[in-house]
């Protein structure tokens, strides 16, 4: 699996912590930005994350703004993206099993450093369970094929 990762200046150094907690994991991911010191629009880096899974070029994403949730709005604008932000473990792991979440945003100033991690894990660890799952999630495929262009 290849993740995606991106924040802004709210996010970075909550980013940096999942990098190194990927690092430590040997998982393959991709650093989209933004660098240190700088301050940025959080829907830049929302769009290169999440562009490099809609375009195949990375399976899931994992993005960090101040509160995880502009990075999932500006997300979830791009086809094929379901962006969760998941404040506790249990969202983790239900965004996962019902959602089939392929891109999780975090809070760099509302998680812990210690639960983003568990939560990380979490996510990347539980499968989409199917089944009445993957009927509604085709469901919100179809509402996208229809609605947006
Ligand atoms: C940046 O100050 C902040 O607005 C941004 O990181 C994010 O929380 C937006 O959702």
């Amino acid at each position: 699996m290849r993740i995606a990762l991106a924040s802004d200046h709210a996010g970075y150094d909550l980013k940096a912590r999942v990098a190194d907690y990927l690092r430590a994991r040997g998982a393959e991911f991709e650093d989209f930005g933004c660098g240190p010191g700088e301050s940025v629009d959080y829907p830049d880096y929302a769009a290169r994350g999440a562009r490099a899974v809609a375009e195949g070029v990375c399976d899931r994403a994992i993005l960090v703004c101040g509160t995880g949730i502009g990075m999932a709005m500006a997300a979830n604008k791009f086809k094929g993206l379901r962006a969760t932000p998941c404040p506790t473990e249990y969202a983790a792991e239900m965004a996962r099993k019902h959602n089939d979440s392929n891109c999780l945003t975090l809070g760099g100033r509302t998680h812990a450093v210690e639960l983003a991690l568990a939560i990380v894990g979490i996510w990347l660890d539980t499968e989409f369970e199917g089944g009445r799952h993957a009927r509604r999630v085709q469901k919100i495929r179809d509402i996208e094929d229809a609605n947006c262009k």
